[in-house]
């Protein structure tokens, strides 16, 4: 209203727009619009119309002090994908170095702009149409084009692009054209976008505008036809542009080659799509002058250092989600136990002897004056509660140690780390990449007294032993509180000779216990 139909809007406004080029359908299209200078005529009108003002304020649309926060610019709504405008960008109207050229709207419940992109509303079907998305830098940009026939073109609003908006133009089309300003901040811009592009398995080219231009100039300029042509002639595929000009940049330096072809490297290795890839490193490898050998090696290299610590991340984070879920699952039971769950307990117990077997189990210690392996002293202690373990991938990997044991086969990290059951070597690499468990806190939290704090790893075999006392402790105190069961059952149903044998077993396994309490320095009520 105010740009088309108040003298000011159609002077100062249209004039503006008029002297940019811009017809009155390009205008009415993008719902272009106009601010007049006087401070809150916005804001009063609007709530004389019955707009809530709390709402004014969270939009942005005004400001703390109730003043208008756009006044005397030219106004470019920002649409999401279906059309609605969710925010504003005013744009100065004389070049004054007091305020930016453009402002926009800040984040509200309806606009985040790192999931929006310019004009895209206005540009999915064409994006679709030609399987090929136009993405420049500014408002401008994507007015000028799309007036002269060029309809699949969006904008990234003065934001470096994010993944959400790749995303979202990945709805319409696998192709992304990069047009950037020719200047070096375009140009670094652009480089910025582009890993970002191609993990999305999405085909980016790339056209630099002659220097001193953006898309907007160099259109009017040059005209419709030499402008499509340029882009026809200048696109290069990303990955072969950013190797040409890191060459460039290079020059002779074998340091700084050394460093470019890494960062060409981690493109590459970005590429999700294997064929694609190897296309790629065939393109690169004959740019670059360096044997394809050696680019294959490199980009599988980081490939699978990549996935292997993803793999482990994930399985790291379900382990946590699961000793959450017994702890939740155990206090369910006993709600009268507030510290840490027996079922959680014991996993922790059960994870320190495997732990200490996988890694310290070829080692010699001192038992009795004697020097014995870890694992035999381990495994010998266990034998008898050895198919007491609770968790499956440690019983599992107890009951292969054992038996290799027996045999005589030798087990050391390296056998573990190269498993052929993917679960237990990753375990293996988590034992040995994660730092020590214990912790002050831990300790407090599952309940577990150490005699002195051990020193990370450097005590493998003081904490084998403990690992392994704690472990018994718990199992006879399992133990113990079965059979007391049991001899609650019998002497209810009166049978004598049972519940003299339970109670001399539970005679045996108090001993046993409170044995080990001792040795861990424990008290046990
Ligand atoms: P440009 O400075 O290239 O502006 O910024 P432009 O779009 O070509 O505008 P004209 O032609 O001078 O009118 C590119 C984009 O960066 C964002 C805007 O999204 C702009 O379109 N920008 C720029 C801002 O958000 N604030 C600014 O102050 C400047
Ligand atoms: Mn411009």
């Amino acid at each position: 209203k105010q740009l088309h139909e108040t003298d000011l809007g159609k002077s100062v406004g249209l004039g503006y727009f008029r002297e940019r080029g811009l017809l009155l359908k390009t205008i009415e299209k993008f719902e272009l619009g106009y601010t007049p200078g006087d401070r809150d005529g916005l804001t009063r009108n609007a709530v004389a119309t019955g707009y809530n003002i709390d709402f004014l304020r969270k939009l942005g649309l005004t400001t703390d002090s109730d003043r208008d926060f756009f006044f005397g610019r030219v106004m470019f709504p920002i649409h999401n994908v279906s059309g609605k405008v969710v925010a504003f960008a005013g744009r100065q109207l004389s070049a004054s170095k007091k305020s930016p050229k453009y402002i926009n709207s800040k984040e509200s419940d309806i606009y985040h702009k790192s999931k929006v992109l310019y004009g895209l509303h206005l540009a999915k079907q064409a994006i679709r149409k030609e399987d090929q998305c136009i993405l420049v830098e500014g408002y401008t940009d994507v007015l000028a084009l799309h007036q002269s026939g060029i309809e699949n073109v969006v904008a990234s609003s003065g934001t470096a692009l994010t993944s959400e908006q790749i995303k979202l133009v990945k709805r319409y089309s696998r192709h992304i054209l990069v047009l950037f300003d020719g200047d070096p901040a375009g140009l670094k811009a652009a480089i910025r976008g582009i890993d970002l592009i191609l993990e999305q398995d999405m085909n980016v080219r790339l056209v630099m505008l002659p220097e001193g231009d953006d898309p907007d100039s160099y259109l009017q300029r040059v005209g419709m036809t030499a402008f499509r042509q340029y882009l026809e002639d200048e696109a290069k595929d990303f990955i072969l542009f950013k190797t040409d000009l890191a060459i460039e940049e290079a020059g002779n330096d074998p340091v700084k080659k050394t460093e470019l072809i890494k960062g060409i490297v981690a493109s590459l290795a970005r590429i999700p799509d294997s064929i694609k890839r190897s296309l790629y490193i065939a393109q690169c490898a004959e740019h670059l002058q360096v044997d394809e050998a050696i680019l294959i090696d490199e980009t599988h290299n980081l490939i699978t250092q990549k996935s292997r610590k993803e793999r482990i991340d994930k399985l790291r984070q379900e382990r946590r989600d699961h000793a959450i879920e017994d702890q939740v699952k155990a206090n369910q039971k006993k709600p009268g136990q507030s510290k840490g769950s027996v079922e959680a307990k014991s996993h922790f117990q059960e994870r320190d002897i495997v732990r200490i077997l996988i890694l310290h189990g070829d080692k010699m210690m001192e038992q009795e004056e004697e020097s014995i392996k870890v694992s035999t002293y381990v495994i010998s202690q266990i034998q008898d509660v050895i198919h007491e373990f609770e968790n499956d991938l440690y019983s599992r990997i107890i009951v292969e140690y054992g038996k290799r044991l027996a045999s005589g086969e030798e087990t050391n990290t390296k056998y573990f780390l190269n498993h052929r059951d993917e679960e237990i070597s990753l375990l293996a690499i988590d034992f040995c990449t994660s730092p020590y468990e214990y912790s002050e806190n831990w300790e407090k939290k599952w309940d577990i007294h150490l005699q002195t704090q051990p020193v990370p790893e450097e005590n493998g075999i003081q904490d084998s032993v403990q690992a392994l006392l704690r472990f018994m402790l718990r199992k006879f105190q399992k133990l113990s509180e079965q059979n007391r069961e049991q001899i609650k059952n019998m002497y209810a149903s009166e049978d004598q000779e049972g519940l003299l044998k339970h109670l001399q077993v539970q005679k045996m396994l108090d001993e046993q216990r409170n044995e080990i309490a001792r040795k861990l320095n424990t008290v046990v009520l």
